[in-house]
């Protein structure tokens, strides 16, 4: 990749990578890309979902640049790193006399948004009764502070964010259904970076880049064999692993200091999960561990190919027709406008 232009900061301190690193090429983030552009201008909230280390604060401070607000404050408010009994008071304000210490009025994170960005991160996080209060201001915009007497109203654009399934957590009581609702006019779903390997090259070097220049060492984009090994590790850590794994690079300034940990494969994937009381029969559970391994490993060639299935058949060294068939096989859907190819939802 041409070298990238560097990470954006809007004033406000908010740093971004340049969009064609933020979306990259894949399919997946494709679709991410046309739902912000259709959403950023528009004052609804926004639930961004996604595995940790998927850039969710990153295309949240985005939608915030692109939107009308962009001017105002972008307040993000880490719900878990605030301890239970300061959560109302530092999320609503208080007034003074409503605790004691409470000399005077402070005003909470939510007034300080004020025709901004709120971005509230791990909501799920956040107990029910203050649930109920975010409630209230997504609704009609207002709030009561701490001790107050009356409602104030704030113009703000709320945008969520978690790494926890919502559902779940609404089905064991812990997250309001209504406020799900609330949060979830438009949904933003984070592909992890195992669904999008054909974009870890350009990540890399941009990432690259930005810690030589930071750190002030030069270093080499990685060699193609590197980031081979890259686009089979699995990323647990998704993108800030990624970006850890660069930093280590760059400091140590040699390619053996991060191979170590792209060795690494998850274990689970060795344990196949089989009944051990009973009788099984070997020859169908390895024909059926075989066909599975196949497929995964066609759909991440697929996935690297840019879902191009010529080229996809010329990587894996089989024939086109071969291809087709294990596709077929394997559940994988071809889109035939385009001759590109899709999994199953
Ligand atoms: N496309 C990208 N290119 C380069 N760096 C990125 C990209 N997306 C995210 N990052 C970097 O990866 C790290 C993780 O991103 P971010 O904090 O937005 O993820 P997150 O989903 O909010 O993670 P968590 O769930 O752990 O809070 C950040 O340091 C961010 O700058
Ligand atoms: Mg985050």
């Amino acid at each position: 990749m041409a070298r990238s232009a560097p990470i954006r900061s809007n004033g406000d301190g908010l740093s971004i990578p340049p969009e064609q690193v933020i979306f990259g090429l894949s399919e997946t983030m494709c679709v991410v890309r046309q739902k912000l552009d259709k959403v950023a201008g528009a004052n609804i909230p926004i639930l961004i979902q996604g595995e940790s280390g998927t850039g969710k604060e990153i295309i949240a401070k985005l939608i915030h640049v692109r939107s009308p607000w962009s001017s105002g404050p972008f307040v993000k408010v880490n719900c878990p790193a605030i301890p239970g009994t300061l959560v109302e008071s530092e999320l609503f304000g208080y007034e003074k006399g409503a605790f004691t210490g409470a000399n005077g009025t402070k005003p909470g994170r939510v007034e300080s948004a004020q025709n901004g960005t709120l971005f509230l991160d791990e909501i799920a996080e956040l107990e029910l009764g203050l649930q109920a209060k975010l409630l209230q201001l997504l609704q009609d915009g207002q709030f009561c502070p701490v001790g107050g007497q009356e409602d104030k109203k704030v113009d703000v654009r709320v945008i969520c964010a978690t790494n926890r399934n919502l559902s779940e957590e609404i089905e064991q009581g812990a997250f309001r259904q209504d406020l799900f609702y609330r949060i979830n006019v438009v949904n933003i779903q984070l592909p992890s970076l195992r669904e999008r390997v054909a974009d870890i090259p350009d990540i890399c070097d941009f990432l690259r880049q930005v810690y030589s220049e930071k750190f002030n060492r030069p270093t080499r984009p990685l060699s193609a064999r590197k980031l081979e090994m890259m686009q089979r590790y699995h990323w647990p850590g998704n993108i800030r692993e990624l970006e850890n794994l660069i930093k280590r690079y760059v400091i140590l300034g040699s390619e053996d200091a991060i191979t170590v940990e792209l060795s690494r494969t998850p274990s689970s994937s060795f344990v196949p999960d089989i009944p051990i009381n009973g009788s099984v029969s070997l020859k169908k559970l390895t024909r059926q561990a075989m066909r599975e391994f196949e497929s995964k490993i066609i759909l991440r060639i697929l996935q690297a190919q840019n879902w191009n299935r010529k080229r996809a058949a010329s990587a894996l060294n089989i024939s086109y027709r071969a291809l087709l068939y294990k596709l077929k096989e394997a559940g994988v859907s071809a889109r035939r406008t385009t001759g590109d190819v899709q999994p199953k939802e």
